[in-house]
């Protein structure tokens, strides 16, 4: 859930209980070794002026925001992974955003957003520029060179083409039921599943 903004914006119009996920320490996501764990240290190894590098500021700024606006939004320090119906319950509407990409194991992770779906899911990931109809995932070791930023993302491992994510999705017993921004030239896409 990052900062949280689409939780207090659903929240703001009218969902009746919001609930998001996001983990508190940089370690919680998917490290591997090799390139991945490279980037990862080399990251961690820079001293920022008020923080320990491990620390997510994402739960700081969720929890500043969420008492500025008197939000009722709650939020779990877990990863993808960690995602139980038992804990969390039931959702009419998930937002899953910018994550599937970030996963060593994307279908493990959409497996658990399936769990706690029970209507739509917004799903919004990279996808690889490649326009064929045969699914495939390309797989980035964990580490890609964001263009035009200054940035490498030690979490970034796997890239579904847009027929590989529609059938990813299917799988799940999910159907595409608007593709709402599809860029496939600049590895994009936002659908809405249900
Ligand atoms: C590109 S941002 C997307 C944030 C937010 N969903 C949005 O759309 O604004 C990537 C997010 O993925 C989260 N993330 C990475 N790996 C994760 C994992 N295994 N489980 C849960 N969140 C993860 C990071 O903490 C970060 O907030």
């Amino acid at each position: 859930m990052a900062d949280g903004l689409y939780s207090f914006l659903a929240e703001e119009k009218g969902a009746r209980e919001v609930v998001g996920v996001g983990f508190d320490t940089l370690s919680q996501g998917d490290i591997g070794f090799g390139k991945s764990r490279e980037i990862y240290d080399k990251q961690m190894a820079v001293k920022l002026p008020n923080r320990s590098p491990q620390t997510n500021m994402h739960k700081k700024n969720f929890e500043t925001a969420k008492r500025i606006l008197g939000s009722k939004v709650t939020r779990h320090g877990i990863t993808t992974y960690d995602i139980d119906p038992d804990k969390l319950g039931m959702f009419d509407t998930v937002f899953y955003l910018g994550i599937l990409y970030h996963l060593l194991n994307p279908m493990l992770g959409l497996a658990k957003v399936r769990s706690v779906c029970k209507g739509e899911m917004f799903l919004q990931t990279a996808i690889d520029t490649d326009t064929s109809d045969k699914p495939f995932m390309s797989f980035t070791e964990g580490g890609l060179s964001v263009e035009g930023m200054n940035f490498v993302d030690y979490s970034h491992w796997w890239t579904p083409n847009l027929a590989g994510l529609k059938a990813m999705i299917r799988a799940f017993g999910f159907s595409v039921i608007e593709e709402l921004h599809v860029d496939q030239a600049n590895g994009y896409a936002l659908l809405r599943c249900e």
